[in-house]
Order: structure tokens, then C-alpha cells, then sequence
């Protein structure tokens, strides 16, 4: 069921449920949206009076490309791994949500990940973003064999699963306390505002208001 928005109706955006939830939530509050009444039931996923759906990060993508969403705001790195990406238009940089997306492997002077290849000519590399790290890898002219995980990912680099992982790196705290070391960065991210292309070009006047006012918004938070 499409539910985008009509002439007189504010957009449709999906909003993802994970560490961009309360950033992107002080912005939707303060470009009219009732964020209250979305943060009042955490559980309830589509709020059609307030024009607002809830998911997993990874799903923001996927609702927006089929325009079941009009806008959404999700992370960079979100929209480098999805396959959907060329179906959605990225309008604005949000500037928050800073992380970088890194390979780490377990401190020490060698590189697990450049010994394997010297070693036997490939590195496994354990994690949740694989075309993002078969494109670092292609780009570097490295080889290695993908170990797709859905969470925990350190613990493949802790256990020798993987002589390496390729995550999302924030505080470090995680890498710190599991005795890994981020031994290159791959890209940046931050939260960008997401366009379904026909609302845009049906609503462009709309959206690119509502566009300018997020902008506002997130930069007030900075
Ligand atoms: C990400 C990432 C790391 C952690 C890094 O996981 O996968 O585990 O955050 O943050 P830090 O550098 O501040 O320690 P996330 O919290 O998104 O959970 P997930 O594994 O469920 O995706």
C-alpha cells in the first residue's frame, strides 16, 4: 500500500530505530512533526496521523526506493551497502551520526590482514557491510574472502574466525575492549535526508522547504 504524500499532506519519512533515533527525532520535532507522539508508543511502528514510520536502520533504504516513505533519514553507510541506493535521490548531508566505517583486526605490529595475503594470497574478513568491504578491497587491490555476519562482528576477529572485521567505528570503545585496533578507515558517514525520486519531483517545492529546515535543525544540534 502506497502511502505517499498528497498535495495537501506533509511527507511520508522514515525514521530508523537505532543510534540516529533520538538525533533524528529533535530534528523531526523541530520541523513540525509530533515526535511526542511517536516516542509516546516505541513499540507501534506506522504513525500515519503524524506522518512518520519506525524500522531497523538497514530497512530505510528498501521503504523509501518503493515510495512507502517519501523521505527517510538514514546513515551513509547504510546507503553504500544497499543494493537500492541508485532508487532513491540523497538530498542532505545531516551532519550527525559520525562514525567511520574501518577495518580492525587484533593489536600487534603485523597486520593480520596484509600477513594473510602475503601468507596464502586472500583474508577472510568477518562483517555486516560486504559490498562496502569488497569495494575497499577491490580498490586497494586486495583479496579476500567475505564472512557475512549479522551482529557480535569483533568476536570473529577475537576468535580467528576472520583475520579481520570491517564495522562501523564510533567511540572505539568496542574495538578498544575487545583488544582490536582500527588499522585503516574506509569512509566516513553521517545521517543524510533520502528522497523517493517521484514524491521529490511530484512535491519539489515541499520537500526541498522541509529539506532546508532539517538542515537547520540538525545543524542546531551540532
Ligand atoms: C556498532 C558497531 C560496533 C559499535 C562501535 O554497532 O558494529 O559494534 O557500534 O561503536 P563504538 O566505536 O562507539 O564502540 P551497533 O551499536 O550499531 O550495533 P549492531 O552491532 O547491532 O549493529
Amino acid at each position: 500500500m502506497k502511502r505517499r504524500m498528497t498535495d495537501d499532506g506533509p511527507p511520508m519519512i522514515a525514521v530508523p530505530k537505532g543510534a540516529l533515533y533520538d538525533d533524528v527525532m529533535a530534528c523531526l520535532d523541530a520541523v513540525g512533526y509530533d515526535a511526542a507522539a511517536v516516542r509516546a508508543n516505541e513499540r507501534r511502528q506506522l504513525f500515519e496521523q503524524e506522518r512518520v514510520m519506525t524500522m531497523r536502520p538497514s530497512d530505510v533504504v528498501a521503504y523509501v526506493a518503493e515510495g512507502v516513505a517519501d523521505l527517510g533519514i538514514v546513515g551513509k553507510d547504510v546507503i553504500a551497502e544497499s543494493l537500492l541506493s541508485p532508487n532513491i535521490y540523497e538530498l542532505a548531508d545531516l551532519r550527525f551520526g559520525r562514525c567511520r566505517m574501518s577495518l580492525a583486526t587484533l593489536a600487534g605490529n603485523d597486520n593480520p590482514v596484509d600477513l594473510a595475503i602475503r601468507e596464502t594470497g586472500v583474508a577472510r574478513i568477518g562483517t555486516k557491510y560486504p559490498r562496502t568491504a569488497l569495494r575497499w578491497a577491490e580498490a586497494t587491490s586486495r583479496s579476500i574472502d567475505i564472512i557475512e555476519l549479522k551482529g557480535s562482528v569483533e568476536l570473529a576477529a577475537v576468535s580467528g574466525l576472520a583475520h579481520g572485521i570491517v564495522d562501523l567505528v564510533d567511540t572505539g570503545n568496542t574495538l578498544r575492549e575487545n583488544g582490536l585496533v582500527e588499522r585503516t578507515e574506509i569512509a566516513a558517514s553521517t545521517a543524510r535526508l533520502i528522497a523517493n525520486p517521484v514524491s521529490y519531483i511530484q512535491h519539489a517545492d515541499t520537500i526541498a522547504r522541509l529539506a532546508d529546515q532539517l538542515e537547520q535543525a540538525s545543524a542546531a544540534l551540532a
